[in-house]
């Protein structure tokens, strides 16, 4: 969209709409201040997978690309921008066949491998141990790194973190100094495999369980810098194993993974396009991904039974989009196109992470940069911004925020088909600046709705912020048109005492709540 259409736009959703719905009544019990919404919910994954590390991501330190020590400096730059708190790396798949040896030492001697989980492409392990943690810290994110349970050894496994966090004079540590790292590299979460009950090894929970409290037992790390263990859980919902896991690793984990993606078709063939796709898919994109609540509800029963005490948590460490991949691109890169649709997606996750703020202390989407619901895309030296980039930008303030209820009164309902949702999602919270903010979304692709705010215990002059939205369902940016879908600046003042809101169709807000 050019800068006059854009503005024309700003104006329009800023002025009366004649197909408005009749009003929805959010109230906010800003009196009441709930639990921290851990940053750790905004976390990311980055894998050995396609272009999500190599080309898009790492260039190396010889790229005409310019970089800082082999990392694009526009991509990076970008990521600050979005103050990525946490990334997970190397997998994934990928993770329970990573040998960490291979990626350390001089570059140019490192081990090549066929990376066997996605398609066979040469692994030169130019990006390793080394390369991560200066990612992390170009980015100031925690970090989280998944161990190889399922082709590994305790040894193996034991030597990485006595490696990665070790102050001693051990060998190990005096090979990380020998190899440019002096002091220690900060590992925040670790995690003993992944997807244990299928590419990492097709266990069932009972035997994960098992060999997990073998592991633990070995994983000692330098005095004070364990990092906090993760357990790899689950999937789609069931319960089992957060259940087994919750019960058997009492004391041995900080908490317990579980992914779930949001398949269009709910099937894995076909999963339904990126681009171009009517509103059937619009509408079980949003049934899909509108499962995850309750998919958290079960697993949270679960862990209410087995650790009343609230010491375990549930980690959404995979989830985002899965569609089928772009046309004429390599299948097993999971490259997809990234739509108005994934920020609408991305917007109603953060809502529902934002309500279970004592379990769900981490999320990471997948992937970073390329793969699935990405934030980035890039082609040679050319970045884009996705939409799902920008919804995370927008959500930022929610970062660290105090949680606080938010309840909708005479909500409108979206129907297609056979299948109903709600129209409007919110959340609400006391961010670190002070600031009361509100995040609304509308699911509905075709009609604008009012939203009258009622902030108990304040009165509300008005509100200022951002909102994302579009004329088409899967509006999206190009390398030729990168800025083709942005927010745009939204605000509304109270008249004689009462605010309203304009939320358009398919869209998402982001808003800080001017209070008197
Ligand atoms: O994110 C892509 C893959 O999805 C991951 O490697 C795996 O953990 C999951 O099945």
């Amino acid at each position: 969209m050019n800068t006059a259409r854009r503005a024309l736009y700003t104006l329009a959703l800023s002025l009366a709409s004649s197909w408005a719905c009749a009003a929805v009544t959010v109230t906010v019990d800003a009196t009441r201040p709930g639990p921290v919404i851990n940053k750790n919910v905004y976390g990311q994954f980055v894998e050995h997978l396609g272009g999500g590390i190599y080309d898009g991501l790492w260039v190396g330190p010889k790229s005409r690309i310019p970089n800082t020590r082999g990392w694009r400096n526009d991509v990076v730059g970008a990521l600050k921008e979005l103050k990525v708190p946490l990334v997970r790396w190397p997998g994934g798949c990928v993770a329970d066949d990573y040998h960490w040896r291979d990626g350390i030492g001089p570059r140019e001697k490192r081990t090549v491998r066929v990376n066997a989980s996605w398609v066979d492409v040469n692994e030169t392990n130019a990006v390793g141990t080394h390369e991560f943690f200066d990612l992390a810290e170009q980015l100031g994110a925690e970090t989280y790194v998944n161990g190889n349970l399922g082709s590994g050894t305790v040894r193996e496994m034991a030597d990485w973190i006595e490696y990665m966090t070790g102050d001693s004079q051990s060998t190990l540590a005096r090979e990380r100094r020998k190899n440019g790292r002096d002091k220690p590299f900060k590992v925040d979460f670790f995690a003993i495999g992944n997807e244990s009950w299928g590419c990492g090894g097709e266990m069932k929970p009972e035997a994960y369980a098992a060999l997990y409290r073998q592991y633990h037992t070995f994983l000692r790390g330098g005095p004070g810098v364990r990092p906090k263990m993760i357990a790899s859980g689950g999937h789609s919902g069931d319960p089992i194993w957060t259940d087994v896991l919750s019960r058997e690793l009492k004391g041995k984990t900080m908490g317990i993974s579980h992914h779930y993606y949001t398949v269009p078709t709910a099937q894995w063939e076909p999963k339904g396009p990126a681009l171009g796709f009517q509103e059937d898919q619009w509408m079980s994109t949003i049934r899909q991904t509108l499962l995850m609540d309750g998919h958290i509800k079960k697993n949270i029963a679960a862990l209410d039974q087995n650790d009343p005490e609230n010491k375990i948590g549930l980690l959404i460490d995979e989830w985002g989009t899965w569609y089928d991949p772009d046309p004429g691109t390599n299948p097993g890169f999971l490259i997809q196109q990234n739509s108005l649709r994934d920020a609408v997606v991305a917007a109603l996750n953060f809502n529902i992470f934002h309500q279970y703020p004592e379990r769900v202390t981490m999320t990471n989407i997948a992937q970073m940069v390329n793969v699935l619901q990405a934030m980035i895309m890039t082609q040679k030296d050319k970045m884009i911004l996705t939409p799902t980039y920008h919804a995370f930008h927008m959500y930022r303030p929610f970062q660290d925020a105090a949680s606080l209820p938010a309840t909708i009164a005479d909500n409108e309902n979206y129907s297609f088909g056979k299948d109903t949702v709600p129209v409007v999602s919110v959340s609400a919270a006391r961010a670190k600046d002070g600031k009361l903010y509100l995040a609304l979304v509308n699911t509905h692709p075709g009609k604008a709705t009012e939203v009258a705010l009622n902030v108990n215990g304040k009165n509300v002059a008005g509100v200022n912020g951002r909102v994302l939205t579009a004329e088409a369902m899967d509006a999206h940016n190009t390398f030729t048109n990168p800025k083709a879908l942005q927010p745009v600046t939204y605000e509304a003042k109270a008249v004689d005492g009462k605010l309203s809101l304009r939320l358009p169709a398919k869209s998402v807000m982001v808003v800080a709540v001017n209070e008197r």
